[in-house]
């Protein structure tokens, strides 16, 4: 059998080293460098034949593009593994992979530190309105438009999909101590019992006690939309939805409504439906937190996540499997 090829899809940052040592002794190690998705189609005949295995950072997508069904279609038939470096893995057609017999893996884990102190940031950030506060200053109009706001130890933090990042945030939150509702499709059994569990049929039972819903379901084309308008709705007066997930899984426009009308107090935002592109109606309403998807943006952070999605393709070459395959992948 040849040598098996790793093919590096998109900057390798922190992790070095550890490229080396983790997939030196068990593979070529080739840098995707292609400009653009053409030259990458037509490498894949040439220098980039006979890979067994990617690492995909979401970075290559500025020049080659997400790994849509096309592309996942006119990879050769050698390659066996995709590493994603992200916890999210949207921007890959797991089902095409799948039908091609390509496993996926992502890197669950390494980011819910990172992630869940953003989103514990955009609580914070709501409920005591410090993001309109510091444009204030800024601005020289210290504490005009500033309404006295809530203490979080008084306020009730819904999570919608209790995975690491959602667990991660309910343990922070409950050092206020916030109270901690979640729901997600089945009962966590790790999950202390200072979090109260809400199942499908209970969700609007939750949503009524919420003062702020922090969304963390993956994105799938099942869960585009997944919190809207009626969801907004059934919230308390007042309530705040901050989302560190993915932009589209909230309908971003019901949202907006809701807040213009009054029913929300607010809200805190990493993402977006259509990055960088914000809604510049969102620019126009103070109550609202932003930030340029910051989700994942620490060194820590980032460092874990490559060393996870390397440590994937190191297994799958020695045992035949990573740790971290996709549930898409995992049902047969
Ligand atoms: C991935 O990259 C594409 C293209 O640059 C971009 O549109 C998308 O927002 C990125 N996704 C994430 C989660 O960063």
């Amino acid at each position: 059998m040849a040598w098996p090829k790793v093919l590096i899809c998109g900057d390798i940052i922190w992790a070095h080293d550890e490229t080396k040592e983790m997939l030196g002794p068990l593979a070529d190690i080739v840098l995707m460098d292609s400009p653009s998705r053409e030259d990458f189609f037509k490498r894949l005949q040439t220098d980039y034949a006979g890979i067994v295995g990617i690492y995909r950072h979401n970075s290559s997508a500025d020049r080659i593009g997400i790994f849509d069904a096309e592309l996942v279609n006119k990879l050769p038939s050698t390659v066996k593994w995709i590493a994603h470096n992200g916890a999210g893995y949207d921007q890959i057609d797991v089902h095409v992979c799948k039908a091609r017999g390509i496993q996926v893996s992502n890197t669950p884990g390494a980011v819910d530190d990172a992630t869940a102190t953003t989103a514990l940031y955009l609580v914070i950030s709501a409920a005591r309105q410090f993001s309109i506060a510091e444009r204030n200053v800024r601005g020289g109009k210290w504490k005009t438009g500033l309404a006295p706001a809530r203490d979080p130890s008084t306020l009730t933090l819904a999570i919608f999909g209790m995975g690491g990042i959602g667990f991660r945030l309910a343990e922070l939150a409950r050092a206020f101590p916030m109270r901690i509702l979640y729901h997600s499709r089945n009962p966590r059994p790790d999950t202390p019992d200072w979090a109260e569990y809400f199942p499908r049929e209970r969700l609007n039972e939750m949503l009524a006690q919420t003062d702020v819903l922090s969304v963390h379901a993956p994105l799938k084309k099942e869960t585009e939309g997944l919190i809207g308008e009626k969801e907004f709705r059934a919230l308390k007066k007042g309530a705040i939805v901050v989302n560190t997930a993915r932009g589209k899984v909230i309908d971003e426009a019901a949202l907006i409504r809701a807040i213009k009308d009054g029913h929300l107090g607010g809200a805190g935002l990493d993402v977006f439906p259509d990055e960088p592109n914000v809604n510049p109606e969102l620019f126009e309403l103070p109550s609202v937190t932003l930030l340029p998807h910051m989700g994942t943006e620490t060194r820590d952070s980032q460092r874990k996540m490559e060393v996870r999605a390397l440590q994937n393709l190191k297994d799958f070459f020695t045992s035949g499997s990573g740790n971290d395959l996709v549930p898409e992948l995992k049902q047969t």
